[in-house]
């Protein structure tokens, strides 16, 4: 099976997953000096493609059997990434396709969810057979901070999160791709709690046994700081998901997931405490 943005943080985990069911994986990299990673994560071969132009796509779908896409982090072209991924499969006769798309794809508060909506009707359109998983945010974003004792975010600190864990997401990935019955469905996959960000703090403290504090930063300090090397349209797209989780936070229903995974998904203390 073919991982596209295999040496991401969401793809290192598709790949740890699917390889943990014996499945052969290439790794789809944009470039061969991250072929280390991909490796480590449990692929056994690796294809370097640009998602962009699209070189180097055919060859990497060629024989496989089945096609993971997820499209790299708010990127502006996400619709024509989607395009040019399906097209090839379709192309290559791929029987099995997952697309890694993100909880509530019809806010149109947020741009970059909006191309991932786009990128569903395209991935759809090419290949009626896909399966679309739309994870909420993850569990994992946070923990680095909350390891570091500090939780800053440039959004509320009040406002409700039904955060996922990336390994929940990337086991049910993994399934949906390697079971049949999926084929054409959808699944929302959001976390079992509805937790703030200052709430979460305090279940890092609790867990981890250290001080955790949350802090609001402004918007403006973030886009002048973490989000100055970003691009134009990237820090536009964030900035706006800042101002809808201001509003009401990022919140799905766990039933999807919970069925699919057969037990609770993992709680935010469950990701802490592992
Ligand atoms: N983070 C969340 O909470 C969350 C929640 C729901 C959905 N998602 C979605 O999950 C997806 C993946 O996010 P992520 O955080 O795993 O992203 P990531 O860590 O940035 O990984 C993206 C991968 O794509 C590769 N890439 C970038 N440009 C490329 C190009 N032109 N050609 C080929 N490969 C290219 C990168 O290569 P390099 O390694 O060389 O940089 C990287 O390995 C995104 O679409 C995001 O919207 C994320």
């Amino acid at each position: 099976m073919l991982v596209v943005g295999a040496a991401g943080k969401t793809g290192r985990a598709m790949t740890a997953a699917l390889s943990r069911r014996g499945v052969d994986v290439r790794a789809a990299l944009r470039s061969p000096a991250r072929a280390e990673t991909a490796y480590a994560a449990g692929a056994s071969s690796i294809s370097v493609v640009d998602l962009e132009s699209g070189l180097g796509l055919d060859e990497a779908v060629d024989g496989v059997d089945a096609v993971y896409h997820l499209a790299p982090n708010v990127h502006p072209d996400e619709v024509g990434i989607a395009e040019r991924v399906a097209s090839a499969a379709a192309r290559a006769g791929v029987t099995r396709f997952a697309f890694h798309s993100v909880l509530h794809p019809d806010d149109t508060s947020m741009p970059h969810h909006v191309r991932k909506g786009r990128a569903e009707t395209v991935v759809r359109e090419l290949l009626p057979h896909a399966t679309v998983l739309r994870p909420a945010a993850y569990h994992q974003n946070l923990v680095g901070a909350a390891l570091s004792g500090r939780i800053a975010v440039p959004h509320s600190l009040d406002t409700p999160f039904t955060n996922v864990d990336l390994h929940d997401v990337a086991e049910v990935a993994a399934a949906v791709l390697t079971t049949p019955g999926h084929e054409g469905r959808a699944y929302d996959l959001a976390g079992p709690e509805q937790l703030t960000v200052r709430e979460q703090a305090a279940v890092a403290a609790h867990v981890l046994g250290h001080p955790v504090v949350a802090e609001q930063l402004v918007p403006e300090a973030w886009a002048e700081g973490p989000g100055a090397a970003l691009g134009e349209q990237s820090r536009a797209d964030l900035l706006a998901m800042f101002t809808a989780y201001d509003r009401g936070g990022l919140v799905g229903d766990p039933a999807a997931l919970t069925a699919l995974l057969g037990r609770r998904p993992t709680t935010w203390a469950g990701v802490l405490t592992r």
